[in-house]
This record gives structure tokens, sequence and C-alpha cells, in this order.
């Protein structure tokens, strides 16, 4: 209970799973609103059911704008998002409210490395195609040719030993991507990060030295776009990354390269890229999240280019890491109302 003896009002906008929703209905001080249904859960709802809360447990989908935090009133102390990504809540309004924001890093690191090798892999290997020949039943009109569905190798070969990684944006799950491709013989990489850090030489020497790697540099972005086989964007989103992939970005690639992205749509220029995949000027693109998700239709350009393939935003799905994540963003929540410290609090 509260110093007063009240419960605190929690909106809880999802079915978090029976880990994390055990986590909240078994802590007393908790007067929870769980959203019934096992679909989003709609804005007219949680505006609804807002008023007088102390906290809140959402998903990225959720936007946390001013609007939600005027309606709330004065009573919310708490957001905690299932995300390690925070873009859908304005920290400028939470900043002045002096709420304390929770979120998700870490434990979904490794399952968001994992699928964006994934996505190299299917982009570079025409998986999108392939799997759709197979399952649409063509397969008899696809004869074993020597060159039929071929695509750029991701691992190093005796005849193209320099194969060079790119990532745009280079936080942890940017190096736990590299780590996946080390097996693959990659020994060159190339990074951005935020303009305004410092290169971190040490971190820098000790990823050479961790994985045998001939070179790790930091360049800009034109270098990034020139010099890369595989770019991985793996950059927050937001104002300062906005259509960062743009077209004059897509123009210096190489035609053999590949652009996947697991971080946020927004980053990539929709209409640039599908125009950069019809024109040849890349050769695949491997994206987990499109600008204007979940609205992505079949006549959206980029699901039209059989070389772009696209998956609805599942980096971090796997059972074990939506559980974890869960159970991280419940635990935030409890700790953050109970006034100690969050396991993982957003900087503001
Ligand atoms: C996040 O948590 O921000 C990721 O996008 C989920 O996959």
């Amino acid at each position: 209970m509260s110093q007063t003896g009240k419960a605190h009002k929690v909106v809880v906008c999802r079915n978090f799973g029976p880990d994390a929703m055990s986590l909240l209905k078994g802590t007393p001080e908790l007067d929870l609103v769980i959203w019934p249904d096992d679909v989003g859960c709609d804005r007219a709802w949680l505006m609804d059911n807002i008023p007088g809360a102390t906290g809140v447990v959402l998903t990225l989908s959720d936007k946390v704008d001013p609007e939600l935090m005027s309606r709330a009133g004065p009573s919310l102390k708490v957001v905690s998002t299932m995300s390690v990504g925070y873009e859908h809540i304005d920290l400028r309004a939470a900043a002045q409210r002096g709420l304390k924001i929770g979120y998700t890093p870490d434990v979904l690191t490794d399952a968001v490395a994992d699928l964006s090798v994934m996505l190299a892999l299917m982009a570079s290997r025409n998986a999108g195609t392939a799997v759709s020949v197979a399952q649409s039943g063509d397969w008899p009109n696809y004869p074993w040719l020597p060159f039929a569905f071929c695509g750029p190798q991701l691992s190093t070969t005796t005849t193209s030993p320099t194969r060079k990684v790119g990532f745009l944006g280079f936080g942890r799950i940017a190096q736990a991507t590299l780590a996946r491709l080390v097996p693959f013989g990659i020994i060159h990489c190339l990074y951005t990060s935020n303009p305004t850090s410092p290169p971190n030489h040490k971190r820098d020497a000790e990823l050479v030295s961790k994985y045998q790697l001939q070179a790790i540099t930091k360049v800009d972005l034109d270098e990034l776009a020139c010099e890369s086989d595989f770019i991985f964007v793996l950059a927050p989103g937001g104002r300062d990354t906005y259509h960062i992939v743009n077209e004059n970005f897509l123009k210096q690639m190489k035609k053999t390269s590949v652009l996947v992205n697991a971080s946020r749509g927004t980053l990539v220029d929709s209409d640039a890229l599908a125009k950069a995949l019809k024109e040849g000027w890349i050769w695949g693109a491997g994206l987990d999240v499109v600008e204007g998700e979940p609205k992505i239709t079949a006549d959206h350009p980029l699901v039209k280019e059989p070389r772009c393939v696209i998956i609805p935003h599942i980096g971090s799905a796997t059972l074990e890491t939506r559980k974890d994540m869960a159970v991280r963003a419940a635990k935030n929540l409890i700790e953050a109302i109970r006034g100690g410290q969050m396991p993982a609090q957003v900087d503001l």
C-alpha cells in the first residue's frame, strides 16, 4: 500500500504473459486496470482509464505524449515500456513532469543481433522470392540453374576475402551482431555513431583484439555507404536519425551491397529505398521495421520489391527474450512505485 494506505492505480496495456502478470498481480500496492484483449490496447481505452493512475505499463505501440500525461494528471509518476526503444515517449514532457521511465535494454540484445544476421542472409540469398516460389507450388518452373537465386555471400571467400560490414549505430546490439559475423570470416568493420560523441579508441582496440579483426574504424556516413558490403542500421529512432538512410546515402552504396534495418523504420526513407532496389543501386534489403508500421500493406512500395525481405518487427520475438522483457518491465514499474531503483531507467 502507498503511505496513505491507498493502492496505486496502474494501467496495464497488454497481457504481458504469466510471469510478468503474476508479479504485477502479486504486488499488493497495485490496483491494476488491465486491457482485456489479446490485441494491442486502443488509445481510447487508455485515455479513458489513465486518469488518476500512478503508473502505466505499455509497449512501443502506445504513444506517451503530453495529451496522455495531462489526461493522467499529477498522480502519474511511472511509465514502464516493454522495449529497448523509447521514441514513443515524449522524454522532454516526461522530464518536465518528473516522470520515471523504465525500459528493457540488454535482455533483447542477443535476439535482435541473431535476427539482424538472419535478415542479412535472407536479403542477400533472395530468401523472400525463394520461399514464395516453394510455398506457391511454383518450384517445377524453377529447375536448378547455375545462377538462379544467386546473391552476394555474407561470409568471406577465397576470391572475396575483404568483405566489409558497416554499422550505422554501434551500441550493444551492433557489437553483438559483429560478434556473430566473426565466424563468417569478417575482419573489417566500419561504423558511424552519434557525431557528438568522441571515438572510443579503447573499446575499439579491445574489439579488434577479442575478435582478431584487421580493422575497426569510425567513419562518416558517406564512407560507411561507399565502403560497406553489408550495412546494419542499428541506431535509435527519433528526430536526429530521421531518414538518415536517404537517396544520397543509398546512391553511394555498392550495387552488390545489402541494407539491414532492425532498429526503427524512421531511419530509412522507404520511397528512396524502393527506388534504390528498383533501379539496382543496391542488391537487397532486409527489414524488421518500416516507417508507418504496422500499416504496411501489399501495395506498399517496399513490399512490392522482390529483393526486399520484410518481417513485421519481430527482432526480439523469442520466447525467452519476450518473457525477460515483460518481467523487466513489471519489475521496473514495481520498484519505481515503491520508491526504489528501477532495474533499467531512462536518463532524462
Ligand atoms: C524494442 O524493444 O525497442 C525492439 O524494437 C523490440 O523488438
